[in-house]
Formats: C-alpha cells, structure tokens, sequence
C-alpha cells in the first residue's frame, strides 16, 4: 500500500492504489461535491469495497468543514434505519473521513432523468411508495432532533424496493441555521430566508422531491443573483406537468405551502401514501 498522501497542496483526488487514511485503499474517486470527496476504497479490514466520504483537500483545515463532517459521520454511524445509509465508521484526523454501507442502485435523479429522456414516468404507486418511505426516514430522524435540511434526488439511492437517504452534510437541529444553506432548488423557503428552521422544512423537501419524480421537473429554478424562486412566486400544482389522482397530488401540494404551518405532519402523510399504495 502506498503512503498516505493528502495535504493542503494536493488538489486533485487520490488515484487507484493510492491510501486514503491507513487501511483504505483506493478502488476509484467517484465524486466531487461542493466541499467533499467521494471514493470507493478497499476496505482491509473488512476485505470488501466501500464508500469513504471526506473534505476536499482544499477544505481541510476548516475547522467548520471538518466538524460537520465528523457529526456527519456519526450520525450515520448511530442512526439505523432501512431507508437511510449506515456508516461503519469515523475517522477524525489527520482528515476526517468516515467510512459507509455501499449501496448499489442509481440516485433518484439518475432514474428520473432516464425514465423522462425515454418519455416514460414513474407509475404513481411508485412516487407514493418513494413518498411513505421518505415520510419514514425522515420522521425518524425528526425523532432524533435531526433536521436533514438536503433532501434532494441526488441524495436518494434507489436500491430496490428500498429507497436510501445519504448526505447528511447539513443536517442540523431545529432552530436558526445560516441563511440559504441547503440545495437551492429544493431548499424550503424559511430556509433561503434564514428564519427559524422547523421539521416543516424537510416537509418542503419531501415534496419538491414527489413533483420532481412525479413529473421530471423541478419545483423551482436556481435564479442568478442570490435569488431564489420560492420566494417570488408559489409551487405550481403539480397537475400542471401531470395527470394523477387527485388526493395524491393534493398532498404533493400541501408539502409545497409556502407557509411552514401548512404543510402537512410527517405521520399524516404517511398514513396517506401508506393507504394509497393499498388501494
Ligand atoms: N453509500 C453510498 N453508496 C453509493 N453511492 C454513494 C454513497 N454515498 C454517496 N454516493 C454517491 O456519491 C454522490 C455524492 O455523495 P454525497 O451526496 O454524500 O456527497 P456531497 O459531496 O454532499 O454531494 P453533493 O454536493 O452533490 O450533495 C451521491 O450522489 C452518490 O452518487
Ligand atoms: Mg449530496
């Protein structure tokens, strides 16, 4: 195995073969975000690949950055639940990195985008069943005192017939978070404004979520200038891109309230999706 390599000076990803921290190899980088590296490494230890999320080497001395990345990390390695990724575990220095669960299927914004690019949607059984079990894992998280403050297709894995939340970057406790943190065309009004931030925001996301697998389109678009759409007009009905049942798309809807009070709670929409899927 070749040394450890990753320092301020280094700004591209680590090659195959190469040690992301002792005991992780290399297999491949598969993703750089706005602040982290994704690779899957070989795992000596477990004799399997998997997934290690970490800082980007330029972000490494942020003292912010690196925290949130070990609380993170831990969250995911104490949370359990079936639609969220677990972590097996967290490594704080020389650079944060934690270590999780590979899972195999394509992001929710990879499947949409194909089954659009094909014309073809998602039958609405399916958008009700990714609904409930978002509703599940989210609540489940609420439970914690954990908002996700993310949520977004391409933070969802499909692994049928589960869908995966990951990326818990963000994730916050109820309360004053900076002003406009989170994915800008999915983020909750209150959350682009700055205000107070309650379990209804992840509510917003839960539906900008539902209209983009319902109708391959976003709720809203990233404006320039620091502008953000949600604040300058409503969500449109989702029937407006579909055709769908009504009491479906109604709940899709209310997720979309402009008014955190109006959005519908977690259980009631569970209980919803879950009988709607029955019927
Ligand atoms: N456990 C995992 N199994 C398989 N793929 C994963 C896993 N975790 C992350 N990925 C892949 O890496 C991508 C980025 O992961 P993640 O969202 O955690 O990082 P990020 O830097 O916050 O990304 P972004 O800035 O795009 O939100 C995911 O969209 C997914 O394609
Ligand atoms: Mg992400």
């Amino acid at each position: 195995m070749t040394i450890t390599k990753m320092s301020a000076a280094h700004t591209e990803p680590l090659q195959k073969g190469e040690s992301l921290i002792p005991g992780f190899t290399v297999i491949h980088h598969m993703r750089r975000g706005k602040d982290c590296d994704v690779y899957y490494v070989w795992s000596e230890e477990r004799l399997t690949g998997c997934i290690a999320k970490t800082l980007q080497p330029e972000t490494q001395e942020n003292e912010v950055m690196r925290k949130r990345m070990i609380k993170e990390g831990e969250y995911l390695k104490t949370l359990s639940h079936p639609n969220l990724v677990r972590a097996y575990e967290v490594v704080e220095s020389p650079t944060p990195v934690f270590i999780q669960e590979t899972l195999t299927g394509e992001t929710l914004s990879h499947l949409i985008r194909s089954l659009t690019s094909q014309n073809e949607v998602l039958p609405t059984k399916q958008v009700a069943h990714l609904g409930m079990q978002l509703c599940s894992v989210v609540h489940y998280l609420h439970l914690h005192n954990i908002l996700h403050l993310d949520i977004k297709p391409s933070n969802i894995i499909s692994q049928p017939p589960l869908a995966k939340v990951i990326d818990l970057n963000l994730a916050a406790s109820p309360g004053e978070v900076r002003k406009g943190m989170g994915t800008k065309q999915y983020m909750a009004p209150e959350q682009a404004r700055g205000d107070v931030l309650t379990t209804a925001a992840d509510v917003w996301g839960i539906g900008a979520v539902l209209f983009f697998a319902a109708t391959g389109k976003r709720p809203f678009q990233s404006l320039e200038d620091g502008r953000y759409e949600q604040l300058e007009r409503p969500a449109e009905p989702v029937q407006t891109y579909r055709e769908m049942d009504e009491s479906l798309a109604n709940h899709i809807n209310r997720c979309l309230q402009h008014e955190p009070e109006q959005r519908p709670d977690l259980k009631e929409l569970h209980e919803f999706l879950r009988t709607f899927i029955q019927a």
